[in-house]
């Protein structure tokens, strides 16, 4: 089977990163086309510098790495150096990218790559705020149609938020942004933090990733070291949740995962629940269904499978 082409927008952010090396990791399943970079965990020039960063770390300097928007639709930027810290890869300590970022904006790119390719062949893959793909859907609705899937991590459900009460930082960041995403039509299967909160970095886990022997082992374990200490104490867990590499795990072995198809809707009017994925889980409305929404993992599964592949890098 030829592998699935894809974009993938991101905010790196250590978990954007692993996510990023997992999908250079697997060429034959993975085509990655392009990486476009999006404000989020940090701003856009961090953003970008990290998506470059990872790219060079995997061995991959060819990678076409865009910038896209630096702000959501309407609203000012939340960040979230708290968790990823000041640089968003805090950890270890990293140089600065020689490879280039492209001079094209993300979005310009993600229509053009969509336009040029044949309906039902490119998959995007947000791992942030989803500001890019809103916006290029506005830009050039004839692309909407175009898209194969979407397969993003954002939202909750029973996990509730983790930026507020109510709404997980993807989707709170950007909600008008989601809602236009949401209702595209475009199929989308979503990770919430119902599933990778699953995907709990343990000692052993971590361990497993020095074990490797590799200079992409060791950055892994290092930003999982610092990435997990914000977990760790909010949610007395064992380790971090590595939340966008499910999003990758997923296109690579979708038996990992489990889920609904049911209707999501995004709350962008209460200021008190703004963000939040309003998940038909148990079908009590007659609002059609719009999202594959994910709510368990095989979390031994998912490791193995990471660790198989960053072995390769
Ligand atoms: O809420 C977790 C999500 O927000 C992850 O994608 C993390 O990288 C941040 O973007
Ligand atoms: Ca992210």
């Amino acid at each position: 089977m030829a592998p699935r082409k894809i974009i993938i927008d991101t905010d790196p952010g250590q978990d954007d990163a692993v996510a990023i090396l997992l999908a250079l990791a697997s060429p034959d399943e993975i085509d990655v086309l392009g990486v476009t970079a999006v404000a989020g965990n940090v701003p856009l020039p961090l953003t970008q510098k990290n998506a470059r960063i990872v790219c060079e770390l995997a061995g991959k300097p060819d990678t076409l790495v865009f910038a896209g928007c630096d702000a959501p639709l309407v609203r000012k930027l939340v960040t979230a150096e708290h968790v990823h810290g000041k640089t968003g890869l805090d950890g270890p300590q990293m140089s600065d990218p020689t490879m280039p970022l492209q001079d094209q904006h993300a979005v310009e790119y993600i229509i053009e790559t969509l336009r040029a390719h044949d309906a039902g062949t490119i998959t995007l893959c947000p791992l942030g705020p989803l500001t890019n793909i809103a916006t290029a859907f506005k830009s050039a609705p004839d692309i909407i149609e175009k898209v194969q899937e979407i397969v993003l991590m954002g939202g909750a459900y029973f996990q509730v938020g983790n930026i507020t009460p109510a709404a997980e930082f993807n989707i709170y960041v950007d909600p008008e942004a989601a809602k236009i995403v949401f209702d595209s039509g475009v199929p989308i299967v979503v990770m919430p933090l119902d599933v990778t909160h699953k995907a709990l970095t343990t000692r052993a886990r971590v361990e497993a990733f020095r074990a490797l022997g590799t200079k992409v082992g060791d950055m892994v374990a290092a930003w999982t070291d610092f990435f997990e200490r914000f977990d760790k104490e909010k949610y007395g867990s064992e380790g971090a949740p590595l939340h966008d590499p499910c999003v990758i795990a997923y296109l690579i072995q979708p038996d990992l995962f489990t889920g609904r198809h049911v209707n999501v809707e995004i709350e962008t009017v209460s200021e008190l629940t703004l963000g939040m994925t309003v998940a038909d889980w148990w079908r009590v409305t007659d609002r059609a269904p719009n999202a594959m929404f994910m709510g368990d993992l095989d979390s031994d599964g998912f490791f193995a499978l990471l660790a198989d592949r960053l072995a390769r890098l």
